[in-house]
């Protein structure tokens, strides 16, 4: 049995993973044309409304608008269906703040629904309790680029007559039964974030069938402002999430590059998938039926009892192996942040979540997911990035089988 590394052992891996750099002369050329275009406002210039279509072709959606951001995004998706004061939407309890922002700005109360434990995706039946007379929308989101279970959700959403609307900022490309995530529900959310597959800095799109909820977005995220009819008198309160030429130049070659990243990543998280099924204690994500994970992050759980140790130590174990991990993805459920335990939406209201004239009173803390918590607690995460080559992931999975193997045969006491 080989020493490990934590224990003064040869590493598996002692050379850093390669990190290429994500921009080069594509982009380049696209943000020269943005700049000589003399604007770099989307409605005057063509990359943004390029991206647009571009997405919208790729996704096979009739509509697409571009945003700041993938909260942005989300938020529009909210704002174009008229989610407001006192609305229910339920959603996901691991997730990025960008999800619940633009459920709080309209005033509507984020409600949290437990993960299944194997997809780290909502659990339908946990969605299904928590549905009320005030629940307007589901948002479903795609963790770690694992399609959701989307059929179960959809049925929800018209058995009940709610919105869906799909979280993709961590799932670009990822498909359910041959439609790629996004195009399913009411409206799609996508990310243009740093850290995303694709990347233009910040940014992001929102995407739908629905010709009404289009216009809508359209003119939410544009102040209310309706730049075709020219009508500038805002009926209502809506945001600035305009995308500039510079994003959307960026992210027209960054589009060109998504399919290629994201196949990609589907190899290298089905592979460490396949290679580290049958080792003791390690329980890799299961991808729904019918659907394809672009693998955001290579997000696994450990069973202690049957591995011999702790999730920290193992994770601590793999680290010194020279494979890049950190133990859980978070450290706590949405739910546990300050702004919900302490009902401090606002430095001075707790509205939305109390208010006497809806006789409403929200809180939240820790026990409320349980299946999620868990799912924190015994989740490791590894990078997963398209650049890796074959024996990238074949360290990796060494790695994890040199570890696992380890303290199963020498188990430490949990
Ligand atoms: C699942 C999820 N939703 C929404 C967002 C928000 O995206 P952005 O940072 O572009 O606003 C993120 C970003 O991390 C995310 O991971």
């Amino acid at each position: 049995m080989e020493t490990l590394a934590v224990h003064g052992g040869k590493k598996v891996r002692d050379t850093a993973f390669d990190k290429p750099n994500r921009y080069g002369a594509e982009e380049l050329a696209e943000l020269k044309e943005a700049l000589e275009q003399g604007t770099l406002f989307h409605w005057h210039g063509q990359k943004v409304k390029k991206f647009q279509s571009m997405l919208a072709e790729m996704l096979d959606v009739p509509y697409c608008t571009a945003t700041s951001s993938g909260t942005a995004s989300l938020h529009t998706a909210l704002g174009a269906m008229g989610i407001g004061i006192g609305d229910e939407v339920i959603t996901s309890p691991i997730t990025d703040m960008g999800t619940v922002i633009g459920i709080l700005f309209q005033n509507a109360i984020p409600v949290f629904a437990d993960l299944d434990m194997r997809t780290y995706t909502l659990d339908p039946a946990s969605v299904e309790e928590k549905i009320t007379e005030r629940t307007k929308a589901i948002i479903l989101v795609h963790q770690a680029g694992n399609p959701g279970h989307l059929d179960e959700i959809l049925a929800i959403g018209k058995r009940h007559n709610i919105y869906v609307i799909e979280d993709c900022a961590q799932a670009w490309m990822a498909q359910y039964k041959g439609q790629y995530v996004g195009s399913l529900g009411d409206m799609g959310g996508f990310s243009l974030n740093e850290f995303k597959h694709i990347s233009a800095g910040d940014g992001g799109a929102v995407v739908t069938r629905n010709p009404e909820l289009a216009e809508t977005a359209r003119i939410f995220a544009d102040k209310y402002a309706d730049r075709v009819t020219g009508n500038r008198e805002a009926p209502y309160l809506g945001p600035n999430y305009r995308m500039t030429e510079l994003q959307g130049a960026v992210a027209v070659a960054q589009l060109r590059k998504v399919h290629a990243i994201c196949e990609r990543r589907t190899i290298i998280g089905d592979s460490i998938n396949a290679g580290i099924q049958d080792l003791p204690g390690m329980l890799p994500p299961r991808v729904p039926e019918g659907g394809t994970s672009v693998y955001w992050h290579y997000m696994f759980r450990v069973d202690e009892a049957a591995l011999g140790t702790t999730r920290d130590q193992f994770a601590a174990a793999l680290a010194a192996e020279g494979i890049p991990c950190q133990a859980g993805y978070k450290d706590k459920c949405i739910y546990e942040y300050p702004l919900f335990t302490n009902q401090s939406i606002y430095p001075n209201s707790p509205f939305p979540l109390k208010s006497m004239e809806l006789e409403i009173d929200y809180t939240y803390g820790a026990g409320m997911c349980p299946q999620a918590e868990a799912v924190l607690a015994s989740s490791v995460v590894i990078p997963c990035k398209e650049f890796y080559s074959d024996q990238d992931v074949q360290d990796i999975i060494a790695a994890i089988g040199k570890v696992a193997t380890y303290y199963h045969q020498h188990p430490v006491g949990i």
